[in-house]
């Protein structure tokens, strides 16, 4: 019989919001509270679970799914976000709960929810089994004041004119996330990154996928005023401090990468040839962008490596893809293994969506990045890119057009590829890679605190 006087170990289940750019942060997230000693049960939606391709390379993180609403299919069944939000907002805490209750009567029972913020619902569910409650927040510091002025009604939207934030530099319009600004497009979503911050006076952590150094007065600005810890950059290991055995990629992917055809190409091509481009796993290009940015490219004259996903090669320009002049500077896939990618020896040049991850892994890899941005969080990320962390530039928007012309995107690119615009960069990013490297590192500031919220969860149980 168990005695019940002896601790439990710390047991966390790892809630994500069931999107690549949620899944691997989370996952990541995992690994390191494993590597810290803590058991770990990463939770997902049996929706994602059913696509995902490759394993985690982490076979000790067991795996549980709970429902969405729409096992088969996710928020792509469901018809529109508001649907699948308001079903899966529904479902979602029951089916978390049976499993909650499932793992309390086979053991060992869970001690703790680490839940995506984008589901603040699992903070109520964590509280009615009594478990630690941690918030895990998958967007940068700015963002996240952003959002939480907005619920606190301290910002008015659609903002329309300049925003002074404590600590962050002014933002205009179009630094601005875009669900702030053109409130009318995503409602539903607009909603959830609001309510990521209604019931935080209830949680025991807030933690977030950034370094404390990247946005330090931010940081600090939070810290004041809740439990909030920086614990990232989330990037495999390999990348960063090595402490992770084996830990080169994040294991899971929705799309299957063309690894081998990615490779070989690349390693065809000079040291710091290659401009890579990606607008990671969600963003829809107008076919007016995706025509630009084929000219721009073709324009430049530099070798490219371009992910794009099958859902949007129809927009290429006609013929694009197969045209000899493509075929003899470029290299098209549907998705690639990005981190390898980053880190090889012929990157020159990252053409960024300024996804929080992309922008995490490029930071942490040193690659300089042109940003354009798309949507919801990617304009402030571009704008530290550019005038905070100086790592790259950002093209000028077509106003009437709303697309960046080729003009445009060759002139920046041929900027950015100069010696001497490269030379600043690069000395850049062996500070911001050197920083992000220190911060997982042993005593560094995302170790320390996780070290800290792991120590806690022992001395809870
Ligand atoms: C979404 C949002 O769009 C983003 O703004 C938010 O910050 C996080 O959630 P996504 O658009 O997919 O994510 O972009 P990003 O955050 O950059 O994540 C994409 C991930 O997919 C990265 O980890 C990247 O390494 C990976 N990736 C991308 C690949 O492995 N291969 C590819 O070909 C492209």
């Amino acid at each position: 019989m168990e005695n019940s006087s002896e601790p439990l170990q710390p047991h966390c289940l790892v809630l994500s919001y069931p999107t690549q750019g949620h899944m691997n942060p989370t996952l990541q997230f995992c690994k390191r509270l494993l590597h810290k000693g803590v058991k770990v049960t990463l939770v997902t939606a049996k929706s994602m679970s059913k696509t995902l391709h490759g394993s985690s390379s982490c076979t000790s993180i067991a795996l549980e799914a709970i429902s969405d609403g729409f096992d088969d299919g996710g928020i792509g069944a469901a018809g529109s976000p508001e649907a699948y939000i308001e079903r899966f907002w529904k479902v979602g805490p029951e089916t978390l709960s049976e499993l909650v209750k499932r793992l309390i009567s086979s053991g060992p029972p869970p001690t703790c929810i680490v839940y995506d913020s984008f589901l603040p619902w699992a903070l109520d569910v964590a509280r009615n089994f009594g478990l630690v409650a941690a918030a895990f927040f998958t967007m940068s510091c700015a963002v996240n004041s952003v959002f939480y002025h907005c619920q606190k009604g301290w910002l008015e939207v659609p903002v329309k004119k300049q925003v002074l934030l404590p600590g962050v530099p002014p933002l205009e319009p179009q630094d601005m996330p875009s669900l702030v600004c053109d409130v009318g497009t995503y409602p539903a979503f607009t909603g959830m990154l609001v309510n990521q911050f209604s019931n935080l006076d209830k949680v025991d952590w807030v933690l977030c996928n950034t370094v404390y150094e990247l946005d330090p007065e931010v940081a600090d600005w939070f810290m004041k005023i809740l439990p909030f810890r920086t614990i990232g950059p989330t990037v495999p290991s390999t990348y960063l401090d090595s402490r992770l055995e084996q830990d080169k990629e994040y294991g899971f992917s929705i799309f299957e990468p063309d690894h081998d055809t990615t490779m070989r190409w690349l390693s065809t091509k000079p040291k710091g040839s290659v401009v890579y481009v990606s607008f990671g796993s969600m963003a829809e290009l107008k076919t007016d962008q995706m025509h630009e940015l084929a000219m721009g490219l073709k324009r430049s004259n530099c070798y490219f490596l371009w992910v794009v996903r099958s859902s949007e090669a129809e927009k290429l320009p006609q013929g694009f893809a197969n045209c000899t002049e493509t075929s003899q500077k470029g290299l098209i896939v549907t998705w690639c293994p990005q981190l390898e990618v980053l880190a090889h020896g012929a990157l020159g040049l990252f053409v960024t969506h300024c996804g929080w991850n992309s922008t995490l892994e490029a930071l942490s890899l040193g690659v300089p990045m042109l940003a354009i941005p798309q949507w919801t969080d990617q304009a402030t990320n571009a704008k530290y890119i550019m005038d905070v962390w100086k790592m790259g530039l950002r093209p000028l928007v077509d106003e009437e057009r709303g697309v960046v012309t080729s003009e445009e995107i060759e002139h920046c690119l041929r900027k950015v590829m100069e010696e001497e615009t490269r030379k600043k960069m690069k000395e850049n990013a062996g500070k911001w890679r050197k920083i992000t490297k220190d911060a997982v590192g042993e005593g560094g500031s995302s170790d320390r605190n996780i070290e800290e919220f792991v120590a806690k969860l022992g001395a809870r149980t």
